[in-house]
């Protein structure tokens, strides 16, 4: 008889375990690799900016680390695409990676938390995201964290279609999408944050203690 029993979460072993993918995934889309690092200490940052605690903060930073783990099961077409605007079809496929990312994480029994924020860091807070069309209070404060971050980054970050930004005018930026797409307390506190402390991958804070799923502020 087959033993049905799951393995327990052991967060370092499924870490090793997605590190290897995401190096597949860092040859197969070079930028991914960075990109991902950098969104992992942004979302760190702003999830310890506004006072969440420490196990909150950790599936943050590693839903910022495997946001776009799913990009592995794009095609070459898609992920080496350097035209400014891809085609209906190839954005469809696109569009498909936070799912990916979701089945992906799932066989290899990450916590539901990191999932979910995987799954919706494409939802916008208008409900004109992908690939749910969530509203506002529907996605989680993690994936909300993750966007403000992800999008920072990729305005920051040269891209095959894109000169990179700086932090001032990015920040200018967010505040332009916040409300329709980001969530304004978010924005707010990310550019209070990085003001003061400015963009260093390194940078940490003291952090607080509360533990909210959604929170009404952001
Ligand atoms: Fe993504």
């Amino acid at each position: 008889m087959r033993n049905n029993i799951k393995p327990i979460y052991d967060a370092e072993t499924q870490i090793s375990k997605i590190a290897t993918i995401a190096a597949a995934l860092g040859i197969k889309d070079p930028y991914t690799q960075g990109h991902a690092r950098r969104v992992a200490v942004y979302a760190r940052r702003l999830a310890e900016c506004i006072g969440l605690n420490p196990a909150d903060v950790e599936n943050i930073r590693l839903g910022g680390l495997l946001h776009d783990i799913g990009k592995i099961g794009l095609s070459e077409r898609v992920l080496n695409n350097t035209h400014n605007r891809l085609s209906g079809d190839m954005l469809a496929e696109v569009q498909q990676h936070p799912q990916i990312g979701v089945t992906l994480l799932k066989d290899y029994n990450f916590p539901a938390a990191v999932i979910d924020f995987v799954g919706y860091h494409h939802e916008k807070m208008d409900g004109s995201g992908y690939p749910h069309g969530l509203m506002s209070y529907q996605i989680p404060l993690g994936a909300k964290i993750i966007r403000v971050a992800d999008c920072f980054d990729a305005i920051t970050t040269d891209r095959p279609y894109q000169q990179h930004k700086s932090w001032i005018e990015a920040l200018a930026i967010l505040r332009q999408i916040s409300g329709s797409d980001l969530s304004p307390g978010l924005v707010e506190a990310f550019i209070a944050d990085i003001k003061e402390n400015g963009t260093a991958l390194d940078h940490t804070r003291s952090i607080s203690f509360y533990s909210p799923v959604f929170d009404s502020r952001f």
